[in-house]
């Protein structure tokens, strides 16, 4: 009987673009629900952006624009790529809905209702600057083990200790560099440990794979600790009933989008939500990655058994990406957004390439470029897509594109590939991918096999007909293969279809045959890839690499805030160079002369290494006229010009319309 499943991935956070450690997940949620439904089961695959938290307020900040704006900029962009990489979800959805509000505020009212909730005084780091309180990750300063600076409030890149923020030496908010405050504020908690013991009975039911079930093990063992739902204002989420700035945590309405995902669907699409999601008439699964194992396995759950809804079967945990075996990165090109692959390569070579690399485990998996192009040419152009080439063509143009019936060789051939339906679909079942790619390569080999000692190019001249029966067993070879990599290569499997003339292809397909019938017009499948696409990909990653200013790490922290009137003390004039001369002993020093027409100054300027002394005289420039003579070696100075730059000939003084009066006051 026909099963019916629900299932989700992670919901991609709304602050940046979907890159290809994202994708390992959707591809291989998507491959599971393309598989499901080949399998004639009912199959619905739910996802949204995740929408809320400091991270979006920051960004929509520094780009002027409202959170709402920046939220819905990313959520197309994310779902262009999702299309483009033909992850087809059935409703793809946001946090920011009405539909999450009212389920989380559902589930936090059954949370009070149910006791699971108390409130605690927190003290917590307030940027007065940004005016916002700082998540751990927003504070920076210098490691308290090995002083290294610019470390984040948690952990040091640098020594790899662990501490609290408060522990930091010199912290400043990562945004504005000023130091923060510390600030107390009632936040609103969620007892975690009262499930302790619905949480162990669903992990011993299986909700886990075995190496998430032992890490779980650890963290019962530490002890369930309350978890802070709440955050204070200024923050972009859902306010808390009854409190006017107060709002829910993101990580509490985040997995409740699941739902909100789903409800909006069965709103759009007449299917009964309480059926879906009210009972147990469907199959409901989590895709997920290591990293949000302890929300999705304790948080989620918890919250869920405390309001009655009904927990997922299962989770569904992989690893991460590695880029030829080391952390995506930035600077050496292997951080690389969804949208920059696809400028140069088939979404299709990829979704091949991870179902070749995943299996059920929690491993890390690596996508390592000299692989990629070998795999994706020997096997997916070299062996399958070949076989069709080498036999569509021939029949279409030589054969007049009819099959006829298969010989006993040709059924024998048919009736392997045949017998490794149960394992393939096991495979699939149990997110051993890369084993049913081993086992679809294996059948191709075969196929390849009997072609190159069938030689059909040879026969078709003398034989016509033999060559027929040849061809039919080859295209009955490629169209079971089709099937078994429809979930994996979905356009692929289309042109096969378009080509063979049939019905989309279903998993019940493999037990039939094709005999004695037209098919179309043979169209290329996938071309080779090229490495130096590859490399031009990775190129085109370093550029963007580049970070935006406005997210530029400063070299020093910036210094104390000066207020207004602090600035307002500053007396700029005009000033006309009267005389530039060097300074023995000092070589980036000039002495210079500052004519401010009713008094003269002498100044010490930094500027030697740029400006020669001879192109300064008669200059008009700016100077802070008031300030605080400073006895130097080589003098008193009695001003300062304006000048920028980073030092050495790189120094830039500001320039002044020649018609300026000395002494004039610059506003
Ligand atoms: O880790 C993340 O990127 C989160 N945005 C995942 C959320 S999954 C679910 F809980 F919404
Ligand atoms: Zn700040």
């Amino acid at each position: 009987m026909a099963r019916k499943i629900v299932v989700t991935s992670a919901l991609p956070y709304a602050n940046g673009p979907i890159h290809i450690g994202h994708l390992v997940e959707y591809l291989q949620t998507d491959i599971w629900v393309r598989f499901q439904k080949l399998c004639g089961n009912t199959c619905y695959y739910f996802c949204a952006d995740d929408t809320h938290g400091t991270p979006v307020m920051i960004r929509a900040r520094q780009e002027g624009i409202a959170p709402e704006e920046l939220i819905n900029r990313m959520r197309r962009e994310h779902l262009r790529d999702f299309i483009d990489f033909e992850i087809a979800f059935d409703n793809y959805y946001s946090t920011h809905s009405e539909e999450n509000r009212l389920f989380s505020e559902m589930i936090y009212q059954k949370a009070l209702e149910n006791g699971a909730i108390h409130t605690a005084d927190v003290e917590q780091a307030f940027c007065e600057h940004c005016q916002m309180w700082l998540p751990d990750r927003y504070i920076k300063g210098k490691c308290p083990r090995c002083k290294s600076p610019n470390q984040y409030g948690d952990s040091c890149d640098s020594c790899g200790a662990h501490y609290r923020p408060t522990e930091l030496v010199d912290p400043y908010c990562s945004v504005c560099k000023n130091p923060p405050i510390r600030k107390n504020s009632t936040h609103y908690f969620f007892r975690l440990a009262d499930f302790e013991p619905q949480l162990k009975d669903l992990v011993d039911r299986g909700y886990v794979q075995e190496a998430v079930r032992n890490k779980l093990d650890e963290w019962f063992q530490a002890g369930l600790r309350d978890w802070d739902i709440s955050r204070d204002g200024p923050y972009f989420g859902f306010k808390i009933p009854g409190e006017t700035d107060k709002y829910f945590y993101v990580w509490l309405d985040a997995p409740i989008g699941y739902m909100a995902s789903c409800k909006n669907y069965c709103e759009k699409d007449g299917l009964d939500f309480e059926e879906v999601w009210g009972s147990n008439e469907y199959e409901l699964y989590h895709f997920i990655g290591k990293d949000i194992m302890y929300f999705h396995a304790l948080f989620w759950p918890a919250l869920l058994i405390c309001a009655g809804i009904k927990t997922a079967n299962r989770l569904f945990v992989h690893g991460f990406l590695t880029v030829n075996g080391q952390k995506m990165s930035k600077t050496k090109g292997t951080f690389i957004t969804a949208e920059t692959y696809l400028r140069y390569l088939h979404p299709e070579y990829l979704r091949y390439y991870y179902a070749c690399k995943l299996s059920a485990g929690v491993d890390d998996i690596d996508l390592n470029f000299d692989d990629f192009l070998q795999r994706v040419n020997s096997d997916l152009v070299g062996k399958f897509a070949n076989l069709a080439s080498r036999s569509g063509p021939m029949l279409t143009n030589k054969l007049q594109g009819r099959l006829g019936a298969l010989d006993q060789e040709g059924r024998e051939l048919i009736n392997g590939l045949q017998a490794e339906k149960d394992a393939i679909v096991a495979d699939f079942e149990n997110l051993n991918y890369s084993s049913a790619i081993r086992r679809i390569v294996a059948l191709a080999d075969e196929a390849n096999r009997y072609i190159d000692q069938k030689q059909p190019w040879t026969t078709i001249k003398s034989d016509p007909e033999t060559t027929r029966t040849t061809l039919t067993a080859v295209i009955n070879a490629v169209r079971i293969l089709t099937i078994y990599l429809k979930p994996v290569v979905p356009v692929f499997a289309g042109k096969i279809e378009t080509f063979l003339k049939v019905k989309p292809l279903t998993m019940t397909d493999v037990d039939a045959v094709l005999e004695e019938i037209e098919i179309g017009v043979f169209e290329r499948l996938v071309e080779r890839v090229e490495k130096e696409k590859v490399e031009a990909m990775v190129d085109e990653s370093k550029e963007n690499a580049a970070p935006q200013q406005s997210q530029m790490e400063l070299d020093e922290p910036l210094a104390p805030e000066c207020t207004f009137d602090d600035f307002a003390k500053v007396d700029l004039r005009i000033a006309r160079v009267s005389r530039a001369e060097p300074v023995e002993g000092a070589d980036k020093l000039l002495a210079l002369e500052l004519d401010l027409g009713a008094l003269k100054k002498k100044v010490f300027a930094g500027i030697a290494k740029a400006y020669k002394p001879e192109e300064l005289v008669g200059k008009m420039v700016v100077c802070v006229a008031n300030l605080q003579p400073r006895k130097m070696r080589f003098g008193v100075s009695e001003g300062m010009i304006l000048a920028a730059g980073p030092g050495n000939t790189d120094i830039f003084m500001l320039g002044v319309d020649a018609g300026a009066k000395p002494g004039q006051r610059v506003h």
